[in-house]
């Protein structure tokens, strides 16, 4: 995006998946608050209605994308998901990472005629335990083998595995990008207070587990779709202007007490 005197950025546009609730919602509502054209893509309620589980909906989205955008992208934030609870889990890999990085992808020449940023909204589960054969299998972008080990593995490793292939996805491709003036980098949020966390928050089965969780966060406190979207906006934004393939972990400092000496 273009510098401007306070440090911060001129009006862009800026597309974005999964800005119909939760994080995405808030990231929508902080960057419109702050001037910027948004196209946003979701299942529902969205500027372009497209299911990005399927490449006939990534497709109908960045066509939809490049109709409204054909002067190019100051910005694009990947931020749709599923959790590791959908009953569907082949959804977990095609929406997650698929639906993630296809869209990147296609949309680079826009990204570079303006210079654009991307981030992705990874998360800090990236680093646990997961398959690395499934992970490998994202990596290497074979959706139909990554959809059907998904059908007989646990959801939450695979929720964890597409977080962490996106996060390496961005690394892996952030000197190519920045060849072209792009910068990529991800967010990593922790526990936030959103539908996809209150629907497991609210099943008695798990109420304890959660709260447990919650209480050894070092901030003491879950995270705000707020505390992620003003993350991704500073990423954005000229202010990190030399930020380049970064994971930027916003978690109130779990990921930093899980993990004190890896990073
Ligand atoms: N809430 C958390 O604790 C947490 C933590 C780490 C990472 N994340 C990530 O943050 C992102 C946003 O999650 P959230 O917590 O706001 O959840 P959410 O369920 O409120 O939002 C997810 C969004 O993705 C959209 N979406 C789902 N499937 C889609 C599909 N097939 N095609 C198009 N859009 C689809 C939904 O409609 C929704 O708008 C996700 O990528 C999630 O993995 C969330």
């Amino acid at each position: 995006m273009a510098v401007s005197l306070d440090g911060g950025s001129r009006m862009g546009t800026i597309a974005m998946t999964g800005g119909a609730t939760g994080i995405g919602a808030a990231i929508r509502e902080l960057l419109a608050e702050a001037g910027h054209r948004l196209i946003v893509v979701d299942i529902k309620a969205a500027d372009i209605n497209a299911d990005l589980s399927t490449s006939a909906g990534r497709e109908a989205a960045l066509a939809g994308i490049q109709a409204e955008a054909g002067g190019g992208l100051d910005g694009f934030i990947a931020c749709a998901g599923v959790s590791g609870s959908v009953p569907d889990k082949a959804l977990i890999p095609s929406v997650n990472y698929f639906g993630a990085v296809n869209l990147l992808d296609g949309l680079r020449p826009l990204l570079a005629l303006r210079r654009g940023s991307a981030v992705l909204i990874s998360s800090n589960s990236a680093p646990m335990d997961t398959s690395q054969d499934y992970v490998e299998l994202l990596l290497s972008g074979d959706e139909a083998a990554a959809r059907e080990l998904a059908e007989r593995t646990e959801g939450h490793p695979l929720y964890s595995g597409s977080k962490q292939a996106l996060a390496r996805w961005m690394r892996r491709n952030t000197a190519a990008y920045a060849g072209q003036g792009i910068r990529l980098n991800a967010v990593a949020p922790g526990y936030t207070r959103t539908p996809m966390t209150e629907s497991v928050a609210n099943d008695p089965a798990y109420a304890d587990a959660i709260k447990q969780f919650l209480a050894s966060i070092p901030l003491q406190r879950a995270g705000e779709p707020e505390d992620i979207a003003r993350a991704v906006r500073y990423l954005l934004s000229d202010d990190a202007s030399f930020v380049c393939g970064s994971v930027l972990f916003v978690d109130g400092g779990h990921d930093a007490m899980l993990r004190p000496d890896t990073f």
